[in-house]
């Protein structure tokens, strides 16, 4: 057991391809995880040309049948998960559009992938978590998912009004919030992280934080010891509101 494991959904690009790396570099065993079995493999000769230890793992959160192949491969080949990241994510609204006019369908596909995506690679992989001698959930929310923020026309995001998205994170901060309850007399802690604005393709180019930044959240709370929060909403060590 001192060889920690950790899967992150959506690591082939982005956010969860540098904390892929950042993790790696601090002696974990890293499973990559991508819906596209050649861009997490080609994610994974990356960080092993680097020296260091990842595997790729196919794994699309919006299929159940895909979740539970990715869970038995890690049970066959590790026996437990001691970290998951919850880090695949869409933001598939127009900008330009009112929110009454995004369409029903981008609601339904933001929530499949943002909610009940991470809902279900939970559910089946807690079993794995359960095996750890410490095992830490981080789901990655996003500081528009705060409702608190959204109501205070002085917040920075009172303006970012992306309906779909930004209610798939509040419901993925309520999904935290019940997980850690369920959670709190276990050895596991799970928390929400905000990875600030990140230039990635989501995030866009004009977004002020680099990559290598944006990834820091979830490294520290994929490492958290056993006197770190369970069931916060955490952006670089700051509790944001719900
Ligand atoms: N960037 C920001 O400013 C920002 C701010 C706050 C929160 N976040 C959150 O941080 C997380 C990472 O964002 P990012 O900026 O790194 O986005 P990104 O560059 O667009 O990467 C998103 C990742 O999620 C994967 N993904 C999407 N749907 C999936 C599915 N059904 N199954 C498995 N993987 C799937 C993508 O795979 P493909 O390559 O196959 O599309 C990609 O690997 C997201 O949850 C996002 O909401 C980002």
């Amino acid at each position: 057991m001192s060889e920690k494991i950790a899967l992150i959904t959506g690591a082939n690009k982005g956010i969860g391809f540098e904390t892929a790396r950042q993790l790696a570099r601090t002696g974990v065993h890293v499973i990559i995880g991508s819906r596209d079995r050649a861009k997490g493999v080609a994610a994974a000769l990356k960080l092993q040309a680097e020296g260091l230890e990842v595997e790729a793992l196919a794994i699309d959160v919006t299929h159940l049948g895909s979740i539970g192949e990715a869970a038995r491969e890690v049970e066959r080949k590790h026996g437990r998960l001691d970290i998951l990241i919850n880090n695949a994510g869409v933001m598939l609204e127009d900008y330009a559009k009112k929110p009454t006019e995004q369409t029903l369908e981008a609601w339904r596909k933001t929530f499949d992938a943002n909610v009940f995506g991470v809902v279900a690679v939970t559910q089946v992989f807690l079993p794995l978590l359960k095996k750890s001698a410490a095992g830490r959930i981080v789901n990655l929310s996003s500081i528009l998912g705060s409702n608190t923020l959204h109501s205070d026309p002085a917040s920075p995001i009172y303006n970012f009004k992306v309906p779909a998205y930004n209610a798939s994170k509040s419901a993925l901060n309520a999904w935290t919030v019940h997980l850690a309850y369920e959670l709190k007399d276990s050895k596991i802690k799970v928390n929400a992280a905000h990875p600030g604005h990140v230039k990635t393709d989501m995030g866009g180019a004009q977004a002020p934080m680099e990559i290598v930044d944006g990834a820091k959240t979830s490294v520290q709370l994929a490492l958290l010891g056993p006197d770190g929060p369970n069931g916060a909403f955490i952006h670089l060590g700051e509790t944001l509101p719900w």
